[in-house]
């Protein structure tokens, strides 16, 4: 079967995959977001499909579990009418010791268009990206990035507040541990945003300093003045030792709630890129009030978002293609 013919209002890009921020320039950035501007209002059609990627399969690889990012990547391959394959990890032959990059010759071997990986380790997608003739798609590897969330986020930010320049956005916990702020960091600075970490020296890593980014490790102190607060969640799996006196202290100094809320501008939005540890980071009175709240809003842009991704790097791959 051949593919559908590329339209000509999709994003070309430079690099055949998404492994992180860096990847992408600040034009094409945002001639991402434009696109999946493009695609949000198909989220409420009765009829949600097309068939810009007809013939094209992509392959869900997650080696860590998801809800947001595999379901939505699922979900935008088959709206652009991809054939999408979901490889249950757990049963696979990785279950019985192959390795990944045997995994990747294997799944090379089926020729699948794009392939979207997220791992426990660092530099995993861009392992296997070398080991592949198709585009690799990262979403997401150990602490290192999360380039999918990133765009999502700035995605929800633009449309919500109607600019991404010149606003001050602050991302605040678990920054050490977090691939959701690297990559929102590289993209939010590279859009033009004023970006404030906040949290615990033992949560800042000391490379942040290097990262062109406002630190603050008070934060009544930290939100002042701030458009926009992305919590992240406190990512006790990847701790080893004692980074916090306990959840409940933390919560105390760092979690948002309504009172730390109202130092913010008095218009600032609340984000958080799932899953949230409710009363850890985040009080429920906070993420569940509609008016600041973009928590759904981000899940359901996501969509929008990943069908921009999957079409820019499948048809900037695009060549002469005949019948067989
Ligand atoms: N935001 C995010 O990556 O969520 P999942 O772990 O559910 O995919």
């Amino acid at each position: 079967m051949t593919s559908a013919a590329a339209p000509d209002s999709a994003v070309r890009l430079s690099r055949r995959d998404l492994l992180a921020i860096d990847d992408l320039t600040r034009a094409e950035a945002i001639a991402l977001l434009d696109r999946a501007e493009r695609f949000a209002p198909l989220l409420s059609a009765s009829v949600k499909k097309l068939d810009t990627l007809r013939g094209r399969t992509l392959i869900n690889l997650f080696f860590e579990t998801s809800t947001r990012t595999q379901s939505s990547f699922e979900l935008a391959g088959k709206r652009m009418g991809a054939d999408v394959v979901n490889m249950a990890v757990r049963t696979s032959a990785m279950a019985k010791g192959e390795t990944l990059i045997d995994t990747a010759a294997t799944l090379n071997a089926m020729s699948p268009d794009l392939l979207v990986v997220r791992h426990a380790s660092s530099g995993a997608a861009a392992l296997l990206a070398r080991k592949v003739s198709c585009s690799v798609i990262n979403a997401g590897d150990g602490q290192h990035e999360h380039p999918t969330q990133a765009l999502l986020d700035a995605f929800t930010i633009r449309r919500e507040k109607g600019r991404i320049e010149g606003l001050t956005i602050a991302i605040c916990g678990d920054i050490a541990h977090s691939r959701v702020a690297r990559s929102n960091v590289r993209l939010l600075t590279l859009l033009g945003a004023r970006v404030r970490l906040i949290g615990p020296p033992t949560l800042v890593p000391a490379s942040a300093a290097r990262w062109g980014v406002e630190i603050s490790h008070d934060m009544r102190r930290g939100l002042e003045a701030c458009d926009v607060i992305m919590m992240l969640r406190l990512q006790l799996e990847r701790m080893q030792g004692g980074l916090i006196p306990s959840q409940r202290e933390f919560f105390w100094f760092y979690g948002l709630d309504e009172d730390k809320l109202r130092l913010a501008k008095p218009d600032a939005l609340v984000m958080h890129p799932g899953p949230m540890n409710r009363g850890v980071e985040i009080d429920s009175r906070v993420a569940d009030d509609p008016r600041v709240s973009l928590i759904e809003k981000q899940v359901r842009n996501g969509v929008a978002m990943r069908m921009a991704v999957l079409e820019a790097l499948a048809c900037s791959r695009t060549t002469g293609e005949t019948e067989p």
